[in-house]
């Protein structure tokens, strides 16, 4: 319930301008509070964040920040600007990576937009061995999101995954359905304040349907990302791939930027295969948002950052 609140206020907070100039002012200085989550505005930073972290055996997937596009010229920048990513992440020799939003792409204006310049990126990705992730983002967008997805699997992509999100009560479902159709899913918690009517309200039914469905994916999905920073469910999916036989190469832990750090290095030194979400961009502020409302604590953090700095 507690978590319900926290993520319904942050969301609010996310919608409001002056906290967000606010936030601009201080947040990505050199030694800004949002810096913690978020690797920098420019795709240099990111890049140089990858580095750091490939060095230590881990795996990025790069993600420009930006979501809620409502004017075409916008999104069909966005779209160049993937392109350019490409470009970048290929010179500097890091994992052949990306996770995208479609609402950045144009979702919001229409269908067939954000499907055009999907299938640009894609195309482009595909030439270059990338893959790439779609995001899931609120319920909104939840059946829409895996209609455009069936749609260009149907078109024939195969670099391209998903994302589900065990707090939906709908995802057991989803989760069957991307089985049968052999596409990759990335399974995570979700991020997004959702009514109780189609959302489960505690962290324990939470917690449950994401190991139940963790484990459907494991043993019968291909190549999932386990998405989650909670080491009981860490453990439990460990237990769970040990006792079916499911190989360490045969799925792979996902951890978002500057979150349990401690952990991703661990689980490297233990064998598996580790992939940190690096988001970075101008549009940083409703993904930082996000992560303060997953965490009341990390409040504390940035007003000590922000007190100090004046
Ligand atoms: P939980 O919230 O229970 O946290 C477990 C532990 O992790 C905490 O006790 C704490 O130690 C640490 N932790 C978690 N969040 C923290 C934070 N913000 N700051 C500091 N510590 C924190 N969501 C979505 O709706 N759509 C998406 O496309 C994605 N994509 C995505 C990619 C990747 C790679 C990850 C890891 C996560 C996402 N998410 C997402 C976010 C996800 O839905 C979820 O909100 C967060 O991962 C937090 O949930 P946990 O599973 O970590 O568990």
């Amino acid at each position: 319930m507690l978590d319900l609140l926290s993520k319904g206020l942050f969301h609010f907070l996310a919608s409001s301008e002056g906290l967000k100039s606010l936030a601009s002012t201080y947040g990505m200085r050199r030694a800004g509070f949002a810096r913690r989550f978020i690797a920098g505005e420019s795709v240099h930073e990111a890049i140089e964040a990858a580095q750091a972290l490939e060095k230590d055996g881990l795996s990025v997937t790069l993600d420009l920040l930006g979501e809620s596009v409502t004017k075409p010229p916008d999104a069909k920048r966005t779209t160049k600007e993937y392109l350019q990513i490409i470009d970048a992440m290929i010179d500097a020799e890091i994992s052949r990576n990306l996770s995208l939003k479609l609402t950045q792409l144009g979702l919001d204006i229409d269908r067939a937009t954000a499907i055009d310049n999907v299938r640009r990126i894609l195309d482009f990705a595909q030439r270059f061995d990338f893959f790439v992730r779609i995001d899931m983002e609120g319920s909104r967008y939840t059946q829409l999101t895996l209609d455009l997805f069936e749609t260009i699997w149907h078109l024939g992509y195969r670099n391209v995954g998903i994302v589900l999100q065990s707090a939906l009560r709908r995802t057991t479902e989803d989760v069957r359905r991307m089985i049968l159709l052999g596409a990759r899913v990335r399974l995570v918690k979700g991020a997004y304040k959702e009514s109780w009517r189609i959302a489960y309200a505690s962290k324990r039914d939470v917690d449950q349907a994401y190991v139940r469905q963790a484990e459907a994916l494991l043993i019968n999905g291909c190549c999932p990302a386990i998405a989650t920073h909670d080491p009981k469910i860490l453990e439990s999916v460990k237990t769970l791939a040990r006792a079916n036989d499911v190989a360490a190469d045969r799925f792979e832990f996902q951890m978002l930027y500057g979150i349990r750090r401690d952990l991703q290095t661990a689980l490297v030194a233990e064998g598996f295969r580790v992939r940190v979400y690096i988001p970075f961009g101008r549009e940083w502020f409703p993904y930082f948002m996000r992560r303060l409302g997953e965490r009341p604590a990390n409040v504390a953090f940035v007003l000590r950052s922000v007190l100090r700095e004046r």
